[in-house]
């Protein structure tokens, strides 16, 4: 196993989780998707907010612990329940941002997402990796892509998902997305200084995958 970490960071649906583990898979590390974690705790949320009176007291009630499946990938398991399959609902997606701006909610995850990497050999995507998860990471990347280019991946995605969309609503809700998740007060996404942008407009997944390789 390659002994660095790998940070990647950028906006919605820029491609992130399928590059991500590519390169991983090729270089021998693991792949930490931490969108997926901020979904699980916005499924818990929608589920049971009426039974808690703030964040603090929902994120108090909550384990979440990785797994991975040779076949399926990351798996996250929310007080010992697989909830990987419900993470892509247009429910979750619709109000992720919201939960992931809260303070309690990041603290938790930033700490779970340092122990996760501490062993390096990760490759680990989402907002806030490059500037506060992995501040330290040998490699950070800052992938961006057109609105029109991430919302047609998605519509393809969410297509193999069996997920009903369609291309103007994955344009607004990917704009909406961004706009929260860069203005929001504690860590907005934004590249780090020190990352290298790659922009994947146009690009195939192995000309991405290949840059990112030739940085480490
Ligand atoms: O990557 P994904 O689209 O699954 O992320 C879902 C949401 O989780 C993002 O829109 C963002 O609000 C939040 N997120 C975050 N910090 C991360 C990863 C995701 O705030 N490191």
């Amino acid at each position: 196993m390659t002994a660095i970490n790998i940070a990647l960071d950028g906006p919605a649906a820029a491609g992130k989780s399928t590059i991500a583990k590519q390169v991983a898979s090729k270089l021998g590390m693991i792949y930490v998707d931490t969108g997926a974690m901020y979904r699980a705790i916005t499924y818990y949320y929608l589920k049971n907010k009426s039974q808690f009176s703030d964040f603090k007291n929902l994120i108090s009630n909550i384990q979440i612990n990785l797994k991975y499946d040779e076949n399926k990938g990351q798996r996250v398991i929310l007080n010992n329940e697989d909830v990987t399959d419900y993470l892509r609902e247009n429910d979750v997606t619709e109000h992720v941002s919201y939960v992931a701006s809260q303070e309690e909610v990041r603290s938790f995850l930033v700490k779970l997402q340092k122990e996760l990497a501490e062993a390096k050999g990760i490759v680990m995507d989402g907002r806030d990796i490059g500037t506060t998860v992995l501040p330290n990471a040998e490699v950070k990347v800052y992938m961006i892509a057109s609105v029109d280019e991430r919302a047609k991946r998605r519509l393809k995605d969410n297509q193999l998902r069996g997920i009903e969309s369609n291309l103007e609503q994955l344009k607004e809700d990917i704009s909406k997305r961004d706009e929260y998740d860069m203005n929001r007060k504690i860590s907005p996404l934004k590249k780090a200084d020190d990352a290298v942008e790659i922009d994947t407009t146009g690009l195939s997944i192995d000309e991405v995958t290949q840059r990112i390789i030739n940085l480490t």
